[in-house]
C-alpha cells in the first residue's frame, strides 16, 4: 500500500531535477500524476513513464493555468496534492545595481506569480475533500542573497504566501495544508552543467561544499522525499510550516 494512493497530484516544472524526482516519487507511493512544464515534450514524455498526464504548461501565465485544472477537473473530477515547484534564477549580473527590472519581472512571474495563482486555483478543486499544496521555495528564501535579488526576493514571497495561503484554508475550515519546502544547493544537471562550464569548476564545487556543513550536496530525490512526507497524512498537524532541507547551510 502506497502513501498516496488513490491520490491526483500535480506537480509544475515536472519534466527536469526536483520536479522530476517529485514526480517519480509521489507516483511510487501511488498518486496519479500529473506533469506540467514548459517542456511539454519532457513533461508529456515522464507522465507516459508513470502512467500519468503530460501537460505544455507556462507556470507563469494565468490562461495557461485555468486550461490545465480544466483539464484535471475533467479527467479526474479532483485534485488532492498540487506541488508548486517551476522556477528560474536571474541568471548573469543579479544585485541589485545589476539587475534589469525585466530580468527582475520575470523571475517574480515564475517562481512567485506562479505559486499564487497555483494556489488560488488548486483550492477550487481541494476545498470540498482537503488536500495538501506544497511551494518549493529555497535557503535563499530565508537567508538574503545579494547576488541574486530577484530570486531571493521571490522564494521569500513564497514563504510568506505560503503561510497567509494556509492560515486562510485552516481557517476556512477546508482541510487544506499549505507548506513550503527550502533546499540548500542540489545537483539537478542543470546545477551540475553549470559548475561543469565554470573556468575553475573544482573550486566552485568546493565553494559550495563549504556552504554545506553536511559535507555533500542534495539530490533531487532528497527534496523529493521531503516534499513526499509534506502531501501525504503522515504530515497531518503541519501547515504553514517550512521544512529546511540544506545540508546545515543555514546553520
Ligand atoms: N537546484 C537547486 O539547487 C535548488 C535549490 C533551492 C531551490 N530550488 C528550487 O527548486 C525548484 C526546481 O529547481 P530545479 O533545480 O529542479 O530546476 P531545473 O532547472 O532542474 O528544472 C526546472 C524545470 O522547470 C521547468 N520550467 C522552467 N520555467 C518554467 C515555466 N515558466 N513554467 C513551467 N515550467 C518551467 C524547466 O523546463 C525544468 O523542467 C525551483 O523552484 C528552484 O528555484 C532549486
Amino acid at each position: 500500500m502506497g502513501l498516496l494512493d488513490g491520490k491526483i497530484a500535480l506537480v509544475t516544472g515536472g519534466a527536469d531535477g526536483i520536479g522530476a524526482a517529485t514526480v517519480r516519487r509521489l507516483a511510487a507511493e501511488g498518486a496519479t500524476v500529473v506533469v506540467t512544464d514548459i517542456n511539454g515534450d519532457g513533461a508529456t514524455q515522464l507522465a507516459a513513464a508513470v502512467g500519468g498526464l503530460g501537460i505544455c504548461h507556462d507556470a507563469g501565465s494565468e490562461s495557461g493555468w485555468e486550461q490545465v485544472m480544466n483539464q484535471v477537473r475533467e479527467t479526474y473530477g479532483r485534485l488532492d496534492v498540487l506541488v508548486n515547484n517551476a522556477g528560474v534564477g536571474g541568471g548573469g549580473a543579479g544585485d541589485i545595481e545589476g539587475q534589469p527590472l525585466a530580468d527582475f519581472h520575470k523571475v517574480m512571474r515564475v517562481c512567485l506569480d506562479s505559486t499564487f495563482i497555483g494556489c488560488k486555483l488548486a483550492i477550487g478543486l481541494m476545498k470540498h475533500h482537503g488536500g495538501s499544496i506544497i511551494n518549493v521555495s529555497s535557503v535563499l528564501g530565508i537567508r538574503a542573497a545579494g547576488f541574486e535579488t530577484a530570486y531571493s526576493t521571490a522564494k521569500g514571497g513564497v514563504r510568506l504566501l505560503t503561510k497567509s495561503v494556509a492560515q486562510h484554508c485552516a481557517r476556512s475550515g477546508y482541510g487544506i495544508r499549505v507548506n513550503s519546502v527550502h533546499p540548500g544547493y542540489v545537483l539537478t544537471n542543470q546545477v551540475q552543467t553549470w559548475i561543469d562550464a565554470q573556468e575553475n569548476s573544482q573550486a566552485v564545487l568546493e565553494g559550495l561544499l563549504a556552504q554545506h556543513p553536511i559535507g555533500y550536496l542534495g539530490t533531487p530525490a532528497d527534496i523529493a522525499n521531503g516534499i513526499l512526507f509534506l502531501a501525504c497524512d503522515q504530515s497531518r498537524f503541519m501547515t504553514g510550516s517550512e521544512l529546511v532541507m540544506d545540508g546545515g547551510y543555514l546553520l
